[in-house]
C-alpha cells in the first residue's frame, strides 16, 4: 500500500535481498515472531480471529453496483450473489465467515450451504461486534469435505472509501459516479460474505452487472460481455478470468466510463485508467511510460515473471490512501498516478514514478508471496518502500533519487523511533485483532525503518549471522547513537531517545544493544567497515591530531553519531572553509544528528545551530532541507515568541545567497534548472526567502501572481514553483486572493495543480479565512474526505491557524470520528498534525482533558498517535524552558541585534 504523502523504507533486508530469489523471501517471512493463542474462554463468535477450522478454496462472486440512487429510500446501493467453496479441517458445528453491514435475502433457505449430507441448520444471526455471519448446525460438518455456502446480499454503495464504494466527479457538468473498492485491509467482508483474514488465500471468479455503456474491471482479464435484462432494464455483464489464489484484501473491482491509455511489456498487457478528460489531456502518458520499464526491472530483480498476463493501473477521484496493490488492478489517488507536464512539478513526476514502482513492487512481494498476519506489515510494506527507489532509479537513471532515502525516510523515522512510544518492527501476532489496531500497523515506523547498510556496494562484508544483526534491527525498538570520542579513541553505543528523562518500560532481550557497521572517514579518506557490537565499545585509534573524524559515510548504517567537542570545532572549520570535502549526504546528517542530539540534550542547541552557519555558501538541496526541516521545528515552537523576529532574520540573512544564486542560474528566473535536486532547492530558496521577509522575493511572487489574477487563462507560473508561490501570495494577500485561489481550485482538472490550490489556502494568515476554510472540511462537496485531514493538518501548521483548529478538531471530533469513520479521516496524521506546535503546559492540559473525554469511544487507528502527542508535547515544553533564553541571544548575535 502506499503512503498518503512519500513512500519509502528498509536497509535490513536489502542485505539478504541484494541476492533475492522467492526461496529467500520465503525463508524470510518465518523471521517474524508468530503469536500463540492463549486459552480463551469466550465463545467463537466473541474472539477476533476465525477459528480456522474452514478454509476456503474458491469464491463466485456476481456485483450489481446501482450508479443512480434508489428513489425510494435515497441510498445507492449494489446486490451481490455470492458462493464460497471450503473445505473442513477438523469437525465442527459452526460455520463462522465475515460480513460487515451486509444485508441478507433467505438467511433460513435450507439451500443456504450445499455439500454431501450437510446438518440441517440450527440458526444463523449476524455478530455486530466481531463482523461475523454465524451458522450453527445440527451436526458436525466433516473433515475432508468441501462445502459451499450460498448468499444473496445488499449493502450500501456509500461514499465512505471502504469496500465497495462510491466516487463522484464532475465532467462537462454532469456528475459521475464510479463504483470502486478498497479491501484493504479488512474491508472485503463489506462487499461480500469472505474468510476475511490475509492467509486464507482462495481463487476469485467475479462477475460485474453494469449499466450499458460503462466499463467494469477487476483483478483477471475481462473474459467476455453479455447483455442481460433485469426487471425491463439491459445491462452488461462482464466476467472476469479467475484470479491466482490470493488475499480477500487484494480484490478489487471498479465501474466507471472511464477511458485508458495502452501498451506491452513482453507478454503484459499494460494500461492506465482515468476519467476521460484525463486521458485526453495526456495526463496518464507518463504512467503509461514507466509502468512497462518498471516491471521489467522488477522481473530481473526478482528473476521470477510478472504472475499476471495484464497490469491495470485506475486513477480515482477519492480514495483513503495513496495507493493500493490490488493484484493485477492498483488503485491511486489520482495525484499519484496522474501527470500533467503542463502543470505538474518534477516533485510531482517523482511522487508518481515512486508510488508506481512500489505499488508494482508488491505484485511479488506482499500479493505473490503474502503476510501471514498484520503483524508482518512492516515486512511488506519496508521491503515494497526500499525497493520502490530502486525501481523509480531505473525509469529517471538521472535523478539520484537514491540518496534521497536518507532526507525521505531515515530521517523521519529517526523522529518517531527515537520516543519511547515508538515500537519494534515485529509485535506478536495477537497483539493486533481488531480493525483499529490494524490499521495503526500502517505508520512511519513500518514503511519506513532501516537498518544495517545496504549493500550497494561490495566491499562490505557481512558477519556470519545475519539472523543475529537482523534481530537486533527488528525485535527491538529504537536505534543507537555512536558516540565517538577522539581525544582518548573511544567508540561507544547508546539506545537515542530525543527525551532522555523517558522511561523505556519495554523490556529487549538484547538490552538496547545494536550491531552497528560503522564506516569513517578521516582527512577526506574513507576507511573499512568495522562492526561494534557492545555498548562500552572498542578503542579504535580515531585520535586525530589537527584533523577530523566523520563516521557512518553516507548514512548506509541506521544510526546517529556524536562526537567530543574538538571534533564538531574541527568538523565546523572544515565546512566553512570548503564544505564539499565533506559527502554531501554527510554535510546533510550532520545538521540532522546535530539537531537531534541537541534535542536529547547530547549537544547544546547552540553547537547544533552553527551547523547552519555555513549554508550561506551550501547550495546543494539536501544539506539545506535537512536544515529547513530542523528549523522548522524552532517556528513551531517559538514562532509566537519575542524569538521570531531574530529567528527569520538570521534565516533570511542564510537564504539570500541561495536566492541571488538560483536567480542567476535561471537567468532571473526564466529557466529551469537542469539537475532534478536543484530544482528541489530553488523551491526551498524562494519560499524560505518570501517567507521570512526578502523584499526581492515577495515583489516577485506577487507580480507573479497579479498576472495570474489579471489574466487566469494563462498561469505563467512554472509547475515547480507553484506551490510556493500560491502559498506566498496567499498568506501575503487578502480575501481576493483567496477567493480567486478557491475559484481556480473548483475549475482545475488536474489533481495535482488542484492539491497546490488546497494546500495554498491554508497559507492565509486572515483567521475568518481559515475558520470558514475549516468548515468546508466537513462538507464533502467542497472538500473530498479524503482531502480533509490534509487541509486540517496544513490550517494547524500555519502560525494563524493552530488555535482555532484545535478548537474545530475538539468540536467536531466524535462528528468526524462517528460520522465520518475510519474510512475517511486518518485520524493518526490529524492528531499529530494539529498537535504539532503544543508546548505550553495549558496545551497539554488540553490535550489530556480531550483524552480523557474521549476515552470511553476510544481512539481507534489514533491511539498510539495520541500517546505520541502527549509524549511530545512534554518534552517540548521542557524544550522551550531550556532552551528559549540561549536561542534568542544566538540568533540575535549573528545578526547583529
Ligand atoms: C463457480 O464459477 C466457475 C467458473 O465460472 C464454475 O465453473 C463453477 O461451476 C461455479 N461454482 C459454483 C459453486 O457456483
Ligand atoms: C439493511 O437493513 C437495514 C435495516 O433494515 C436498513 O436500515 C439498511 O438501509 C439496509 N441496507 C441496504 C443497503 O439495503
Ligand atoms: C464488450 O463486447 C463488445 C462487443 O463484442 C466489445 O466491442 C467491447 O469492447 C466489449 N467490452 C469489454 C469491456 O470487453
Ligand atoms: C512518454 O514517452 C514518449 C516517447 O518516448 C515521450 O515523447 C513523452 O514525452 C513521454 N511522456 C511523458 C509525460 O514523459
Ligand atoms: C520516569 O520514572 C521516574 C521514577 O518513576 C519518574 O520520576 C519520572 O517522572 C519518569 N519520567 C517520565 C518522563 O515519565
Ligand atoms: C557516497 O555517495 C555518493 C553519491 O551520493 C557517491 O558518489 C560516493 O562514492 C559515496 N561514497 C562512499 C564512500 O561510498
Ligand atoms: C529580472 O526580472 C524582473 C521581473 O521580470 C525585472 O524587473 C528585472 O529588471 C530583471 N532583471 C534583470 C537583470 O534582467
Ligand atoms: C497578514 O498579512 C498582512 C499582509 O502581509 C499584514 O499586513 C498583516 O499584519 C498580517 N496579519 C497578521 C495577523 O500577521
Ligand atoms: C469572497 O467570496 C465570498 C463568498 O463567495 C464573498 O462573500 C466575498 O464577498 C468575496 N470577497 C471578495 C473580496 O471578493
Ligand atoms: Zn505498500
Amino acid at each position: 500500500m502506499g503512503e498518503r504523502c512519500k513512500v519509502s523504507w528498509l536497509y535490513v533486508l536489502c542485505v539478504v535481498l541484494a541476492l533475492v530469489s522467492v526461496a529467500t523471501i520465503v525463508t524470510l517471512w518465518t523471521i517474524a515472531i508468530t503469536g500463540g493463542r492463549g486459552v480463551d474462554v469466550t465463545a467463537p463468535w466473541d474472539r477476533d480471529r476465525l477459528p480456522g477450522y474452514l478454509v476456503p478454496e474458491f469464491y463466485n462472486i456476481t456485483l450489481w453496483p446501482r450508479l443512480k440512487p434508489n428513489p425510494n429510500s435515497n441510498l445507492y446501493i449494489f446486490t451481490g450473489w455470492s458462493a464460497v467453496q471450503f473445505e473442513c479441517l477438523e469437525a465442527t458445528d459452526l460455520i463462522l465467515i465475515h460480513s460487515n453491514k451486509l444485508n441478507y435475502t433467505e438467511m433460513q433457505d435450507e439451500h443456504f450451504v450445499k455439500g454431501v449430507s450437510v446438518p440441517n441448520i440450527k440458526s444463523t444471526w449476524l455478530q455486530l461486534q466481531t463482523q461475523y455471519l454465524v451458522i450453527q448446525l445440527m451436526g458436525k460438518l466433516t473433515p475432508g469435505q468441501k462445502y459451499q455456502l450460498h448468499a444473496q446480499f445488499t449493502g450500501e454503495l456509500a461514499d465512505d472509501l471502504a469496500g465497495f464504494y462510491r466516487s463522484e466527479y464532475k465532467e462537462d457538468g454532469v456528475t459521475k459516479i464510479v463504483a470502486t473498492s478498497q479491501m484493504h485491509p479488512t474491508n472485503a467482508r463489506k462487499t461480500f460474505p469472505c474468510f476475511d483474514e490475509p492467509a486464507m488465500k482462495a481463487v476469485f471468479h467475479i462477475t460485474l452487472i453494469h449499466p450499458t455503456g460503462t466499463i467494469a474491471l477487476s483483478n483477471g482479464m475481462e473474459m467476455e460481455n453479455g447483455t442481460i435484462t433485469i426487471d425491463g432494464e439491459t445491462l452488461l455483464q462482464t466476467t472476469f478470468e479467475a484470479t491466482e489464489k490470493m488475499s480477500t484484501y487484494l480484490l478489487a473491482i471498479i465501474v466507471s466510463d472511464y477511458a485508458h491509455l495502452s501498451t506491452t511489456q513482453g507478454n503484459i498487457q499494460i494500461r492506465i485508467w482515468a476519467r476521460k478528460k484525463a486521458i485526453e489531456e495526456g495526463q496518464g502518458n507518463y504512467a503509461l511510460n514507466v509502468t512497462g520499464p518498471i516491471l521489467a526491472f522488477f522481473q530481473s530483480y526478482y528473476n521470477i515473471s510478472y504472475p499476471l498476463r495484464k497490469s491495470d493501473q485506475i486513477a480515482l477521484p477519492d480514495f483513503y490512501f495513496g495507493a493500493m496493490e490490488n493484484w493485477g488492478l492498483v488503485t491511486y489517488r489520482e495525484t499519484n498516478l496522474l501527470y500533467d507536464p503542463e502543470t505538474s512539478s518534477n516533485s510531482n513526476k517523482e511522487t508518481t514514478v515512486t508510488i508506481i514502482a512500489h505499488e508494482l513492487a508488491h505484485m511479488w512481494f506482499g500479493n505473490l508471496v503474502t503476510l501471514r498476519w498484520w503483524n508482518e506489515v512492516w515486512l511488506n510494506e519496508g521491503f515494497a518502500s526500499y525497493v520502490s527507489y530502486l525501481g523509480a532509479d531505473y525509469a529517471e537513471p538521472d535523478w539520484n533519487v537514491k540518496d534521497l532515502i536518507v532526507l525521505d525516510d531515515v530521517q523521519k523515522v529517526f523522529a518517531v523511533d527515537a520516543l519511547v512510544s515508538s515500537h519494534p518492527l515485529t509485535s506478536k501476532e495477537d497483539s493486533i485483532n481488531l480493525p483499529g489496531q490494524i490499521m495503526e500497523q500502517f505508520d512511519t515506523i513500518s514503511y519506513r525503518k532501516i537498518s544495517l547498510s545496504y549493500l550497494q556496494d561490495n566491499n562490505v562484508s557481512l558477519p556470519r549471522q545475519v539472523d543475529a544483526i537482523m534481530n537486533r534491527w527488528v525485535r527491538q525498538m529504537g536505534f543507537p547513537v555512536v558516540t565517538i570520542d577522539t581525544s582518548t579513541g573511544i567508540v561507544s553505543q547508546n539506545h537515542f531517545l530525543l527525551v532522555p528523562e523517558s522511561n523505556v518500560t519495554v523490556e529487549s532481550p538484547y538490552k538496547y544493544e545494536w550491531m552497528i557497521p560503522v564506516r569513517w572517514m578521516k582527512d577526506g579518506a574513507t576507511k573499512d567497515i568495522w562492526w561494534l557490537l557492545e555498548k562500552k565499545g572498542l578503542n579504535v585509534d580515531m585520535r586525530t591530531g589537527p584533523s577530523w573524524v566523520l563516521a557512518n559515510i553516507n548514512v548506509t548504517g541506521y544510526y546517529r553519531v556524536n562526537y567530543d567537542l574538538g571534533n564538531w570545532e574541527r568538523l565546523f572549520s572544515q565546512l566553512n572553509t570548503d564544505h564539499q570535502v565533506i559527502p554531501l549526504i554527510n554535510r546533510a546528517q550532520l545538521v540532522d544528528d546535530a539537531f537531534n542530539l541537541a534535542r536529547a540534550q547530547l549537544l547544546s542547541t547552540t553547537l547544533a545551530l552553527r551547523t547552519t552557519s555555513y549554508l550561506s555558501k551550501e547550495t546543494e538541496y539536501m544539506p539545506w532541507q535537512s536544515a529547513l526541516n530542523n528549523l522548522n521545528y524552532f517556528n513551531l515552537m517559538l514562532d509566537q515568541t519575542e524569538v521570531y523576529e531574530p529567528m527569520q532574520e538570521y534565516i533570511r540573512k542564510q537564504v539570500t545567497p541561495l536566492f541571488l544564486y538560483f536567480r542567476s542560474i535561471t537567468s532571473n528566473w526564466t529557466k529551469v534548472p537542469e539537475k532534478h535536486t536543484d530544482q528541489y532547492n530553488q523551491v526551498n530558496a524562494l519560499s524560505t526567502a518570501c517567507r521570512t521577509g526578502l523584499p526581492e522575493c515577495q515583489n516577485l511572487i506577487r507580480m507573479w501572481f497579479r498576472q495570474w489574477m489579471d489574466d487566469p487563462e494563462h498561469n505563467l507560473i512554472h509547475p515547480n514553483l507553484r506551490s510556493a508561490v500560491y502559498c506566498s501570495a496567499v498568506a501575503a494577500g487578502g480575501e481576493a486572493e483567496w477567493n480567486f485561489t478557491w475559484s481556480q481550485l473548483q475549475d482545475a482538472t488536474v489533481a495535482s495543480e488542484a492539491n497546490k490550490l488546497m494546500l495554498a489556502l491554508a497559507c492565509s494568515n486572515n483567521t475568518q479565512l481559515l475558520e470558514r476554510y475549516l468548515e468546508f472540511t466537513l462538507d464533502p462537496a467542497k472538500i473530498r474526505k479524503q482531502d480533509a485531514t490534509a487541509v486540517i493538518t496544513a490550517v494547524a501548521n500555519n502560525r494563524a491557524g493552530q488555535n482555532l483548529t484545535w478548537q474545530f478538531v475538539t468540536k467536531n471530533w466524535e462528528h468526524m470520528f462517528t460520522e465520518y469513520g475510519v474510512g475517511s479521516f486518518s485520524f493518526a496524521s490529524l492528531i499529530s498534525g494539529v498537535t504539532a506546535r503544543f508546548s505550553t503546559p495549558q496545551e497539554l492540559q488540553q490535550l489530556l482533558d480531550f483524552e480523557e473525554e474521549h476515552k470511553d469511544a476510544g481512539f481507534g487507528s489514533a491511539a498510539l498517535a495520541v500517546d505520541q502527542a502527549l509524549e511530545r508535547t512534554q518534552a517540548n515544553i521542557k524544550w522551550v524552558q531550556r532552551n528559549k533564553q540561549e536561542v534568542l541571544q544566538w540568533f540575535r548575535s549573528q545578526t547583529g541585534n
